[in-house]
């Protein structure tokens, strides 16, 4: 089926959010290690960028390490980060062939020094472009997030800065790590868990879920395009009534 000229261009999700997931299981199945899965699934990252970027999506923010991920065993952690490193370095130029810039959310600076520096490189080498904005979840939590924004508005507060009866949903989010960017409209869990693992917990607040039965080092650009065409065969009602919609 080609699922890509059955998308309607006019009604595309400015913020597509993904959760990569599965990459342990596909190399389980493949008789291989862990981290060969995660290899793997570079190329599936590099497929969603250049899909997503070339029909008109805005954002696409990937899970790549949660903060739970650190309680991994050690060597799946590093081999994690190291990936982190040379995926980051090489992809620089599928970025910029792309016109895509590098952006990232979590908490970066706790990030080990080699891979804090080489995340800061590709996204000060990507700035110019326009395309599309990628983010990178890295080190993140969503209760992280919303905790560390709770902090900012309470020192604003007590700075005098505005008073408590004035935060409002849109003050708050302007403390997020997404700051000016639109909440995902579509977020894609691979790997057929469904769950949110602590993803954009405020963000996700509307999001229309696909949760994909398939694992990330196989996910290419036709489920990508299926899942923009299921999305748009929803009804968004937003706690109204469908007859208030149409
Ligand atoms: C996603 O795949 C990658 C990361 C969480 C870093 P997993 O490593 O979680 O793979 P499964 O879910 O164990 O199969
Ligand atoms: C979520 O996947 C995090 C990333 C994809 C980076 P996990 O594999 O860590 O999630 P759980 O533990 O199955 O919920
Ligand atoms: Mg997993």
């Amino acid at each position: 089926m080609d699922w890509k000229s059955k998308i309607d261009m006019t009604r595309l999700p400015k913020h597509v959010a993904v959760i990569m997931d599965g990459n342990g299981r596909w190399a389980k199945e493949h008789g291989r290690p862990r981290v060969f899965g995660h290899r793997s699934g570079v190329k599936a990252v590099r497929e969603t960028a250049e899909a997503a970027a070339e029909i008109g999506i805005e954002y696409v923010t990937l899970y790549a390490f949660s903060t739970e991920n650190w309680n991994r065993p050690k060597y799946e952690v590093d081999a994690l980060m190291t990936l982190l490193v040379s995926t980051l370095r090489k992809e620089i130029r599928t970025l910029n062939d792309n016109n895509i810039k590098l952006g990232a959310i979590g908490n970066l600076t706790e990030l080990p020094k080699k891979c804090y520096k080489e995340l800061i490189e590709a996204i000060d080498k990507t700035k110019h472009n326009t395309r599309m904005t990628m983010l990178l979840a890295l080190n993140y939590s969503g209760r992280w997030e919303i905790t560390n924004a709770v902090k900012k508005v309470a020192s604003e507060v007590k700075a005098g800065n505005i008073d408590i009866n004035d935060i409002d949903d849109d003050y708050f989010a302007k403390h997020l790590n997404t700051k000016n960017i639109p909440d995902p409209e579509l977020l894609i869990r691979t790997s057929g868990e469904s769950r949110v693992s602590n993803f954009l917990l405020w963000q996700l607040a509307y999001t229309e879920f696909a949760f994909l039965p398939i694992y990330w080092p196989d996910f290419r650009r036709e489920h990508f395009y299926k899942s923009l065409v299921d999305f748009q065969n929803r009804e968004r009602r937003f706690g109204k009534t469908s007859e208030q919609i149409t």
